[in-house]
């Protein structure tokens, strides 16, 4: 399985636009050791060839420019991307099916029926495609059965219901329901090769947690280091569990968990502009990497 990181920020992107925190202004200015990103989204394929995306971030259209295989170039109008799979009805995860309205069939989007209420209420761009090629929707259901998508041969997806947050603008919001959220577990059938990928994750329950010990690779919510971060930066009212994130640093936070797991390779993603991890040189980022834990950065491919 070929894994392509598309974008490896939280909303916003890094450096956010309206952004001058240390980090923002740091990168900006070439102030501290780090790497711009785009909004969350990511690639995969079995063959390398035909992908599935998982995510479709406003930063679409620089994220396909960057990444050549997804243009394979057979027909006036082409994409190697065959479905999209959706792991919540966010912003940086959705706003990019608007920049793909232009596809030539309707689009095959996978994603739970809390997700599709969400894109056909509270933001409603199902709604909107439908007045262009309009959306196929494949229901992904939350019972833990395993599910192909067809132009994905030999790879069999299972959705994990997560614990997190519906969007602001969701009739669930505060009132979650199962769905609302999901990891997504990626098998390639031929090499055995196993991905967990879960860019917003409120709990690591029993579930999640055997789910993470049997993957090869874990790419987990790295949105932010404390809980209160965006508070003490000044820059939001809320704590990352009100978001529907684990942090990384606190008791009971994502690194207490990775450091439990023994085999898989355990990667973050979905990091926000305010996280001190994105300074190569920071303690924080210091501590990650003792730890055997790294970060996800734009361009990263992986193969399992
Ligand atoms: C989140 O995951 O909480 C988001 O990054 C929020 C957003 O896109 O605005
Ligand atoms: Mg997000």
């Amino acid at each position: 399985m070929h894994i392509r990181v598309l974008g490896s920020g939280a909303g916003g992107g890094f450096p956010q636009w309206n952004c001058n925190c240390p980090n923002c202004s740091g990168v900006r200015a070439g102030l501290i050791r780090a790497t711009p990103r785009t909004q969350s989204s990511i690639a995969v394929s079995a063959d390398g060839d035909d992908w599935i995306l998982f995510n479709a971030s406003p930063d679409i259209r620089a994220q396909l420019a960057s990444f050549p295989a997804l243009q394979p170039g057979r027909r006036v109008r082409d994409t190697a991307i065959r479905a999209i799979l959706l792991v919540d009805a966010q912003i940086d995860h959705t706003t990019g099916l608007l920049m793909l309205r232009e596809h030539t069939a309707p689009w095959d989007i996978y994603c739970t029926a809390a997700i599709a209420q969400d894109l056909s209420s509270g933001f409603p761009i199902f709604n909107i495609l439908a007045h262009f090629r309009g959306v196929n929707w494949h229901e992904v259901l939350t019972d833990r059965s395993d599910f192909a998508i067809p132009g994905a041969a030999g790879l069999t997806f299972t959705a994990v219901p997560l614990k997190s947050e519906a969007p602001p603008y969701s009739p669930h919001r505060h009132n979650t329901v199962p769905g609302d959220n999901i990891g997504v577990r990626v098998r390639d059938e031929r090499t055995h090769g196993t991905l967990f990928y879960a860019p917003g994750l409120g709990r690591v329950d029993d579930e999640v947690f055997a789910c993470m010990q049997e993957a090869d690779c874990l790419l987990v919510d790295g949105t932010l280091w404390t809980d209160d971060e965006m508070i003490r930066s000044g820059i939001g009212d809320k704590p990352g569990s009100a978001m529907g994130h684990l942090d990384q640093s606190g008791r009971g936070g994502i690194m207490e968990h990775l450091g439990r797991l023994t085999g898989p390779r355990k990667i973050l993603i979905h990091i926000n502009n305010t996280n001190p991890i994105l300074d190569e040189d920071s303690p924080e980022r210091h501590a990650l990497e003792a730890a055997g834990i790294e970060v996800a950065y734009d361009g990263m491919t992986i193969e399992l």
